[in-house]
């Protein structure tokens, strides 16, 4: 199964756990969804929307809303470049520009192989360390131009 299909199944599961018609599980079931399956996608949406009997619009306005959501697939490996103000004065647009260029895609964006996703952040509370880049959570400080694209590199 490709990681973009969505095994209703799957979902059900995750869902048995909240009481039919209880919408104040919302947010808790589309977290155990998100960290299920990686994202959000429209079709759990729908199976939450029938189990919890909240209306479309509204599970979707919380997946939306709140940043922890992703109604995308995300990529393998997500990058988080750091854009607060430290990192920023420190260089952090040279490397979202780096792997911009280096993976082809935007802030933001998944690589067409689901291989890798790019976002930027603002201050992860490191800034001692700007700029600083995550992958996969694994923070890595005082990143100079080229090393981003030799550890992406290092992950494909
Ligand atoms: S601004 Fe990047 S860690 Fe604080």
């Amino acid at each position: 199964m490709s990681k973009t299909c969505v095994d209703p199944k799957k979902v059900r599961k995750i869902l048995d756990h909240y009481p039919e018609g209880d919408g104040t599980g919302l947010i808790h079931a589309l977290q155990d969804i998100q960290a299920e399956l990686g994202f959000v996608p429209c079709e759990a949406a729908e199976l939450v929307s029938e189990r919890l009997g909240v209306s479309i619009s509204k599970v979707f306005s919380a997946a939306t809303f709140y940043k922890a959501f992703s109604l995308e697939p995300k990529g393998d490996v997500v990058i988080r470049v750091c854009t607060g103000t430290a990192c920023h004065i420190r260089g952090a647009q040279t490397l979202v520009d780096e792997v911009c260029e280096t993976l082809g895609i935007k802030p933001g964006e998944t690589t067409k192989d689901l291989g890798f996703t790019l976002e930027t952040v603002n201050c992860v509370g490191a800034c001692a360390m700007a700029p600083v880049v995550s992958l996969n959570g694994e923070y890595h400080g005082n990143v100079q131009p080229g090393s981003v694209t030799q550890k992406i590199r290092g992950k494909k």
